[in-house]
């Protein structure tokens, strides 16, 4: 590396104000986060789990702002997995809790920022409430243009391909469409995020490396960064690290270069 290059690179990892475009490399269309690390962040501090929770969203509308600032198209952020139904119902009605908390905090200044919402997940068993909150969050932002928020809530990604081979075998049995003309695309289209573009960054905090059911057809060619922060603690500038990684990162979807 030039020595240039090299003050450039060593300066923006000291730099520890949030990164403007331009200091990118190359930034991701579409960054999934599966926010891991709460509950070991809550005990860490002798405190409750939902109070570990509750500092976890506080990152989140930090993570949030800052996408939005950089324009990147979509985050996805994995919130309640199908999986979380089996945690203590003290944990679950927390989680439930922090949802109205958020939303009712939040969705002005997301909507005058054009963020469009979409819930993935089956929003069937969840309470009234919440159900009713989130259906009126996506109605609300429904035609707005900016930043694409997907919000993973009761998602499972296995449960979402059944979902789709259901859909594409009601439309095989009508006539149509023919088995032969099953693709890719037409799976894609099936998934809670159709017409978006695949998952190209997906972080994980807390050290784990564990998709953990989250986007498995939309992560396929994704990059992966796993930070050892627990998510209450990670910064927008540990964010930026991430980003810079994937901006480094040699993608060749199976091919080879030169
Ligand atoms: C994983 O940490 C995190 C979750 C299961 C929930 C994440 C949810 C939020 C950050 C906020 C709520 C969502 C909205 C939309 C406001 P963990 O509890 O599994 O951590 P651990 O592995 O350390 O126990």
């Amino acid at each position: 590396m030039k020595v240039k290059a090299w003050k450039t690179a060593m300066s923006l990892a000291l730099k520890k104000t949030p990164r403007t475009v331009s200091e990118f490399e190359k930034l991701p269309e579409h960054v999934a986060i599966i926010m891991d690390g709460n509950g070991r962040w809550a005990k860490k501090h002798h405190l409750n789990v939902s109070k570990g929770h509750r500092q976890g969203t506080e990152t989140l509308r930090e993570i949030i702002r800052h996408t939005d600032d950089l324009g990147i198209k979509v985050l996805s952020l994995y919130a309640f997995s199908t999986e979380n139904w089996n945690r203590s119902e003290e944990e679950v009605s927390a989680l439930m809790q922090l949802m109205l908390d958020f939303f009712a905090s939040e969705i002005d200044e997301l909507d005058a920022k054009n963020v469009r919402i979409l819930i993935l997940g089956d929003k069937g068993r969840l309470p009234e409430k919440q159900r009713e909150t989130l259906k009126e969050a996506e109605k609300r932002t429904e035609s707005n243009t900016g930043l694409r928020l997907n919000i993973a809530i009761n998602y499972g990604s296995r449960a979402e391909m059944v979902k789709a081979v259901r859909e594409i075998s009601v439309l095989v049995k009508n006539g149509a469409v023919r088995a032969e003309d099953i693709d890719e695309q037409m799976i894609s289209d099936h998934l809670y995020t159709a017409g978006q573009p695949d998952v190209d960054l997906l972080i994980r905090t807390s050290g784990e490396q564990r998709l953990s059911n989250f986007l498995l057809y939309q992560n396929a060619y994704a990059e992966f960064v796993f930070p050892e922060i627990l998510w209450p603690d990670f910064s927008v500038h540990d964010y930026d690290l991430a980003l810079d990684a994937y901006g480094h990162r040699d993608r060749r979807y199976g091919g080879r270069k030169g």
